[in-house]
């Protein structure tokens, strides 16, 4: 009797984490394929872009060159093997022809674009002279996760360093959303650092995750427990 009970409690644990793990990965979702046009490829940007941001003019800023520390040692020696840079491509709609090109960073005290491993983006538009301000969610190599500010300056395609932000209650981060200069909403990704343990995070329904609220040096969790949270992004209105 007891033995049948224990097995029936492991059986519906397996099933639970099954079925956890069927919804998390969106099994259970039908999408219907649409193209808004004729699609190619972008090439020149191979290796770990996983977020962008578009003007209302069409100027695509692509992070490039991914890499955190609970990635697989297989991951970061083929990121070390080919010698990827973390970098920013710029790609404009308006003239494909051009393909993407790697923005050029000014030297900088305050970022080393040697340890420079982009992830999450997202910008605030100067609609006068183009010189957008773009925050970037930096896995810093062999460092702590922060999120970088640039100034992109159109006149030569680079990118100034303004600044960074980093706290104690970042983790690691995934991507940003701005509400204005300086005020955005950044994801808590994952809390473990080591890849053996980031699987059972991934894998288990353990909430370890949260949004935060920057604002200026200011951080505050505002959702608590959430499980691996990865994109974020404002409504037009931006409540
Ligand atoms: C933030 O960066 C500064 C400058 O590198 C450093 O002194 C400080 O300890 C960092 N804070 C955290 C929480 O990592």
């Amino acid at each position: 009797m007891l033995r049948q009970a224990f097995y029936g409690l492991i059986l519906s644990m397996i099933f639970y984490l099954l079925f956890h793990g069927y919804t998390k990965l969106g099994l259970n979702y039908h999408f219907k394929k649409h193209y808004p046009g004729e699609c190619r490829q972008v090439t020149g940007l191979d290796y770990g872009s996983e977020d962008m941001e578009v003007t209302q003019d069409g100027l695509a800023f692509i992070t490039s060159g991914m890499d955190y520390s609970s990635n697989s040692e297989k991951y970061h020696s083929f990121i070390r093997e080919k010698n990827i840079r973390g970098t920013i491509f710029l790609y404009d709609f308006k003239n494909p022809k051009l393909g993407a090109s790697a923005l050029r960073f000014q030297p900088s005290k305050t970022f080393d674009p040697e340890t420079f491993q982009p992830h999450g983006i997202s910008l605030l538009e100067d609609k006068a002279k183009g010189e957008h301000l773009l925050y970037v969610v930096n896995h810093v190599r062999h460092g702590k996760d922060r999120v970088e500010k640039f100034k992109f300056i159109p006149r030569v395609n680079e990118l100034q360093h303004l600044r960074f932000f980093n706290d104690s209650k970042f983790l690691i981060l995934n991507d940003v959303a701005l509400i204005s200069e300086d005020k955005f909403y950044a994801s808590n990704y994952l809390f473990f650092e080591s890849h053996f343990l980031s699987l059972f995070e991934h894998l288990l329904p353990i909430p370890l995750g949260g949004l935060l609220l920057v604002d200026g040096n200011h951080v505050t969790e505002i959702v608590k427990s959430l499980h691996g949270p990865n994109g974020v992004i404002l409504s037009k209105d931006k409540r």
